[in-house]
């Protein structure tokens, strides 16, 4: 027997069969069974949701002996063609390969002749956006006033680039991304009926790396039970996409949030000498520590984060250590565009070091008192450093100090600007005197470094103050 990928084997020849586009198919359903079928579509969304799939069975409804409410019979000579794809009055142009003006010349000649079997002529043109300037032009008057029973169907998955002019002429349904939920039932009925044992996580990954897409979701499960032989489990899934578990990416998270940067390094270097996907692993990266922030955050974090309760574990760290972190990763995903991605990421990791020492903002205060007590004694070796306790009793180090802060400033002006700059300590905040034309000029940098460090604090100077003093009001 031949062997038919699963995308197709389950393509759905029925509106009824159809998954997660039910605005689409009532719209069209309505139309046929009232007799008032637009001359022309247009049908735009994202890749692999149904829109050829809809529009095949449009035409087979419209050329059905048959039909019920809507529905094609599925069994006459003509719906049996259009299934098999020869039936003569349902023609599929692609317009990603008859781009040019000739093809739709051609088009127009074939468009002034009568159906050859059925009531209706039916033209999809797939991948519409693809069609030159001309050729739409060209395309203009047959849309316009199209001979009788003929209905055309322009499909894109790029709604903008279509000429408003076309857009106006044809009746547009929008398809959405199928959602999770749903494409997860679809897997599961395509197991059951090719006998495949599978486990539900193992169909959420595929789902997850098919991003909406219904077409790709069907063949990854396709190859997936290949690769499994038969088995679609959690284990199978992960290795045959090639992805770390999510298990994974939060160890990795957490030797983050601990500052244990030789582990991290030595870790991502594994990864890379795997020849896994360090982007795609830094993306993941990144949605882990969105989540963990929500559910650090939020009091009911399960509207929005899907097994929320994974992330409890990383409640014990500050927010500010949480966010700090997400933006080291988020500079190293700007930076990885720009420069080798490993190297990049690793500079990330390594800024991870002074991530242990932040503080709650409510613990500041006493901290802040305690230091400036110990003014002049700043250069003694960390290990010396006071120790703080937390009301639960758990011993913490001090607090990030301005030095730091100031390492971490990217732009050397910025970072000049606030290394001369006088400081003070007040209410548990540390202030910073800036001058006001500095601040103007650079408030963007200002406030992204408050962003950073909430217990920042600026006092804006009318006149510019010398930096002769500037070491006489540092507390750190
Ligand atoms: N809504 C859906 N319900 C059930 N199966 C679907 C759906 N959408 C897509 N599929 C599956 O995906 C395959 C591809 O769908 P289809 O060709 O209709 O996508 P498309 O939207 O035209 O995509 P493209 O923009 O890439 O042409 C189908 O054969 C079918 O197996
Ligand atoms: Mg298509
Ligand atoms: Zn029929």
């Amino acid at each position: 027997m031949v062997y038919i990928p699963f995308a197709r084997k389950y393509r759905p020849k029925f509106f009824k069969e159809v998954i997660g586009q039910d605005v689409a198919v009532r719209i069209l359903k309505n139309a046929i069974r009232n007799n008032r079928v637009a001359h022309a579509y247009l049908f735009a969304g994202p890749r692999g949701v149904g829109k050829t799939t809809i529009a095949r069975i449009l035409a087979k409804a419209l050329n059905c002996k048959n039909p019920s409410e809507g529905e094609p019979c599925g069994e006459c000579e003509h719906c049996r063609e259009i299934d098999r794809g020869i039936f003569p009055d349902l023609i599929e142009m692609d317009a990603a390969s008859n781009r040019g003006i000739d093809d739709i010349r051609t088009l127009k000649e074939a468009v002034n002749y009568k159906p050859i079997k059925g009531k209706y002529k039916v033209y999809i043109i797939d991948e519409a956006h693809m069609l030159t300037k001309e050729a739409f032009n060209a395309l203009l008057k047959t849309l316009e006033e199209p001979p009788q029973n003929t209905v055309f169907v322009l499909c894109t998955t790029e709604y903008d680039k279509i000429l408003p002019t076309i857009l106006s002429r044809c009746q547009r349904i929008i398809f959405s991304k199928v959602s999770k939920e749903k494409v997860i039932e679809y897997l599961k009925k395509i197991c059951e009926k090719e006998n495949i044992e599978y486990e539900e996580k193992a169909l959420e990954l595929l789902t997850h790396a098919s991003e909406g897409c219904m077409r790709d979701a069907a063949s990854l499960l396709d190859q997936a039970s290949v690769y499994g032989e038969g088995k679609v489990n959690k284990e199978v899934v992960e290795n045959f996409l090639g992805i770390l578990s999510q298990e994974t990416v939060r160890k990795f998270l957490r030797l983050l949030l601990n500052s244990e940067v030789d582990e991290a390094i030595k870790f991502l270097n594994e990864l890379a000498e795997k020849g896994y996907n360090l982007g795609k692993f830094w993306e993941m990266l990144e949605e882990e520590v969105r989540n963990a922030i929500l559910v650090k955050s939020l009091k009911n974090p399960g509207f929005t984060v899907e097994n929320w309760r994974d992330y409890e574990e990383f409640k014990e760290f500050p927010l500010e250590a949480l966010l700090y972190v997400e933006n080291l990763i988020n500079r190293g995903k700007v930076e990885a565009r720009t420069r080798e991605p490993l190297r990049a990421y690793e500079l990330a990791v390594i800024k991870s070091l002074i991530v242990k020492d932040i503080l709650p903002i409510s613990q500041l205060g006493k901290i802040i008192g305690k230091e400036s007590s110990q003014k002049g004694n700043n250069d003694k070796p960390k290990e010396e450093e006071t120790v703080e306790k937390t009301p639960g009793g758990k011993e913490v180090p001090p607090m990030v100090n301005i030095e730091e802060i100031i390492n971490s400033i990217q732009k050397p002006l910025i970072r000049r600007l606030i290394e001369d700059a006088e400081k003070e300590e007040k209410d548990g905040k540390i202030v910073i005197k800036v001058d006001l034309s500095y601040y103007k000029s650079y408030k963007k940098e200002f406030e992204k470094l408050k962003e950073l460090y909430p217990f920042l604090e600026y006092e804006l100077l009318e006149v510019k103050k010398k930096s002769s003093d500037r070491n006489k009001m540092k507390l750190f």
